[in-house]
């Protein structure tokens, strides 16, 4: 697999990582691949790729692929940092759906990294990509 020299050194584990998962993108409606990585505070990785479906509306992105993986592995886990992969420039970030998965999981400072094949490269504060989240703790009051 070739490196991007554009993108850090450290973040190309979780670029090689999101782009595996890109690899099988099952997108047949839109021709869109995307590929996304998470990385948890206890340093596990998981990955995930949009599937599509012929009923469009039951298609889930990337990055909610890989967490739910995740909690299917392991239950729930704070983020640390995340990567998407797309062909795309600019690079896509997170939709607002899974803004709003990624929030339950982490938030805050986490770093979202969206990036492409050819390493443009887009970091983002998840605060700054969903500022005044709705999280678990507005239910708790
Ligand atoms: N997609 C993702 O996988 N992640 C996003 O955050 C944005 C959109 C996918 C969904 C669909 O398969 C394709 O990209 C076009 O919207």
């Amino acid at each position: 697999m070739s490196q991007l020299p554009q993108i850090p050194k450290t973040l190309q584990p979780l670029f090689e990582a999101a782009r595996t998962a890109r690899d099988r993108s099952h997108s047949p409606y839109s021709g869109r691949k995307v590929g996304a990585a998470i990385l948890t505070e206890d340093g596990k990785v998981y990955i995930g790729c949009n599937v599509e479906n012929s009923s469009y509306g039951a298609t889930v992105c990337a990055e909610r692929v890989a967490i739910q993986k995740g909690v299917s592995e392991q239950g729930a886990f704070r983020i640390k940092e995340i990567l998407v992969v797309t062909e795309a420039s600019p690079p896509w970030p997170p939709c607002g759906m899974c803004r709003q998965v990624i929030a339950e999981f982490g938030g805050g400072d986490v770093p979202v990294h969206a990036v492409n094949l050819k390493g443009e490269l887009v970091t983002r504060r998840f605060s700054e990509l969903y500022p005044e989240a709705f999280t678990p703790a507005h239910l708790a009051k």
